[in-house]
């Protein structure tokens, strides 16, 4: 039996019958589950939004997994965090009845990480991910299969974090899985502008 994890989180339900699917919200450091509600609303308005917050807590900012400094995680915590969170999200269709082959990430930063990681140890709990600056978060010893899933990976050019080739190494790894992976790229940093937005809205309705 899977333990029950409790998360803080928020759920609003899908607004008509006709649900689009339900969008799993995952914050950057040192955020909580109200900050990317508006921005899955934006992303689809027809969509069920779940939003948990990390439950670990690095000088008191939650985030989804411990690191050791920016961008060096500790493994181990990730690999047990990933199981945890996708447990919840299992978990979390049952209580509230909406469809678990739809679920869809949106996470930023160490939301990403987490939604990455996710993708590669639990392929089954994301249909897709909408992975807002991330990185590789392990090199996985053996490939998932993410045949019919799809991913997009918004990076940033300038991102002072995440290296371009960490973003590129990320693209590729997902599409050898097997996964359809759309790479934006922005021009700015760390920090997500309107054009993040206009491609994950974009990819969203084109799914
Ligand atoms: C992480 O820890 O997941 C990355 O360093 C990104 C961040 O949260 O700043």
């Amino acid at each position: 039996m899977p333990q029950t994890t409790t998360y803080v989180h928020r759920f609003e339900p899908a607004p008509a019958t006709t649900a689009g699917g339900t969008l799993l919200l995952l914050h950057g450091t040192g955020g909580n589950e109200n900050d990317l509600m508006p921005v899955g609303r934006a992303i689809a308005p027809d969509a069920a939004l779940l939003s948990p917050r990390g439950r670990v807590l690095e000088n008191g900012m939650p985030r989804f997994f411990r690191r050791l400094a920016e961008g060096v995680f500790d493994q181990e915590d990730l690999v047990a965090r990933t199981h945890e969170l996708a447990d919840f999200v299992a978990e979390s269709a049952k209580r509230y009845g909406f469809d678990a082959k739809r679920v869809v990430a949106v996470g930023f930063s160490n939301g990403a990480n987490i939604a990455a990681s996710m993708m590669l140890l639990r392929p089954e709990t994301l249909a897709g991910a909408i992975l807002l600056r991330p990185m590789v978060p392990f090199e996985p010893k053996t490939p998932p299969d993410l045949r019919g899933r799809r991913a997009l990976v918004a990076a940033g050019k300038a991102d002072p974090i995440v290296k371009p080739e960490n973003s590129e190494r990320l693209a590729t790894l997902l599409r050898e899985a097997g996964a359809d992976v759309t790479l934006h790229w922005s021009p700015g940093g760390h920090t997500l502008d309107r054009a993040d937005l206009t491609a994950a809205t974009a990819w969203w309705q084109e799914g």
